[in-house]
């Protein structure tokens, strides 16, 4: 139950899959039923007959228009690389399996990725046209002064939307801040305007020196009239479920650009804390009207208040089981309609490489870059696998657990790869 949370904070895992639940059908392919629809505006007849090629054109054409109709479904397509930069980090967090000294133990953990794997990796996003790149995984990416050299590639190359989640917990100085300037989206973590909570939830994290931090960012970015948004992510638990309020006001008056919140999960016996799903029905009902408060608080306001789906859904049915008196109704989530695997690998930083940012550490990778390439592994064997497990309804990936998945039937699911695809 390692690491599974990486997916809870990245963000994109949930705009990807959005991505997908809208992505508009494209002409020629299969609908929901099987049957195939070809545009009559391209001269071409219009087909009800699953896999039927046009019989009425030229065979080149006819073959051209069977390959678009007969998609590789198992293929993917890397819009999005998530890179470990390193798993390192200058904290640890009860509720983080990097506090666990059984975790941090692990020989892959505490690894810096190497210069020549993130070279390979600049290579394989430029020449796959990947723009989304993620440089941060478990661990901090900005731990040490410098930080950005390595990334320098990545950074100075305008072709790239990038994204990063850091402590802030380290006082940046202008370098620092002028790399950060050069992400899309910077999402600092932090889950009260507490002090003494912070430091609780956050080990020697210090809310003077993130504060300090996020003030410093956003003037560089007023200086330079661009820069990233700046997102506050915070973790809900038993302890700071009463924090929730104060946390928008405190990210209204920083002028963040987005409060997102999501429930912690439980993935180590080392986390002693207790999660969202442990509260008592007097609990939930505080939860309910900070979430209220919260909302109320941030509307109309420059800084958007969003909860996470997941997040939404607990309370829901908490909510729902205490208006009918049920004792623990729970549903698992489906088994999951997400896109994952066909869009955002994730490389650890040991050079593993893993179908989505769940399943680090809690399934076997799908390959590795000290011994085969990126372009290699995606296409490979083993992450067609996924794909083709996912497709058939039995996924190898923990999805029926998954924050990421959305219950959807096995077909609608096909149905939104082939066109997404
Ligand atoms: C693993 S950290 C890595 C990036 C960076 N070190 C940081 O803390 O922002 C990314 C995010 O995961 C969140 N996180 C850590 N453990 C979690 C858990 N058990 N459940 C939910 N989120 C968790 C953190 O609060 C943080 O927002
Ligand atoms: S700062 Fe991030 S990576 Fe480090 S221990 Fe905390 S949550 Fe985990
Ligand atoms: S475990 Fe399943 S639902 Fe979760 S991110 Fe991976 S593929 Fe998506």
């Amino acid at each position: 139950m390692v690491k599974r949370f990486i997916g809870q904070l990245i963000d994109l895992g949930h705009a990807l899959i959005m991505r997908g639940l809208t992505a508009s059908p494209q002409e020629g392919f299969a609908t929901a039923s099987g049957a195939i629809r070809l545009e009559d505006e391209r001269g071409l007849d219009a087909h009800s007959c699953a896999g039927a090629a046009p019989t009425r054109n030229h065979p080149a054409e006819a073959a051209k228009i069977q390959q678009g109709i007969e998609k590789d479904l198992l293929k993917g397509r890397p819009d999005t690389v998530i890179i470990e930069v390193t798993s390192k980090c200058n904290l640890r967090c009860h509720y983080c399996p990097k506090a666990d000294p059984l975790v941090d133990s692990l020989p892959h953990v505490n690894t810096d990725m190497s210069d020549a794997m993130l070279d390979t990796l600049y290579a394989f996003c430029k020449s796959h046209g990947t723009k989304d790149v993620t440089l941060s995984g478990v661990g901090e990416t900005a731990m040490h002064a410098g930080w950005h050299r390595r990334l320098g590639k990545f950074l100075d190359d305008p072709d790239f939307k990038l994204y990063t989640v850091s402590n802030f917990a380290r006082p940046l100085d202008d370098d620092d801040l002028a790399a950060f300037l050069r992400f899309d989206t910077v999402q600092v973590s932090f889950d009260s305007s507490d002090f003494m909570m912070v430091r609780k939830l956050r080990s020697k994290a210090n809310l003077g020196i993130i504060t300090y931090n996020i003030v410093r960012l956003k003037q560089k970015i007023r200086e330079a009239g661009a820069g990233p948004s700046v997102v506050v992510n915070c973790t809900l638990l038993r302890d700071n479920i009463g924090h929730l309020a104060d946390l928008a006001r405190f990210c209204r008056e920083l002028g963040v650009d987005k409060l997102l919140v999501g429930e912690m999960m439980n993935l180590t016996a080392y986390n002693t804390f207790d999660g969202i799903e442990k509260l008592t029905s007097a609990e939930i009902r505080v939860l309910a009207d900070q979430m209220a408060s919260a909302r109320e608080v941030l509307a109309g306001t420059a800084t958007v208040f969003e909860p996470r789906d997941s997040l939404l859904d607990l309370l829901w049915r908490r909510e729902a089981d205490l208006a009918d008196g049920a004792s623990d109704r729970r549903e698992d989530r489906g088994w999951g309609s997400c896109l994952q695997p066909w869009s955002m690998p994730l490389v650890r930083s040991d050079g593993k490489v893993f179908a989505c940012c769940i399943a680090v550490d809690e399934v076997e990778p799908v390959g590795d870059l000290a011994t085969s390439s990126m372009a290699e592994i995606f296409d490979g064997t083993r992450a067609r696998a996924v794909r083709a497990d996912i497709l058939a309804g039995r996924p190898s990936v923990p999805c029926a657990t998954c924050v990421m998945a959305r219950k959807m039937p096995p077909e609608e699911f096909k149905e939104l790869v082939r066109n997404w695809l």
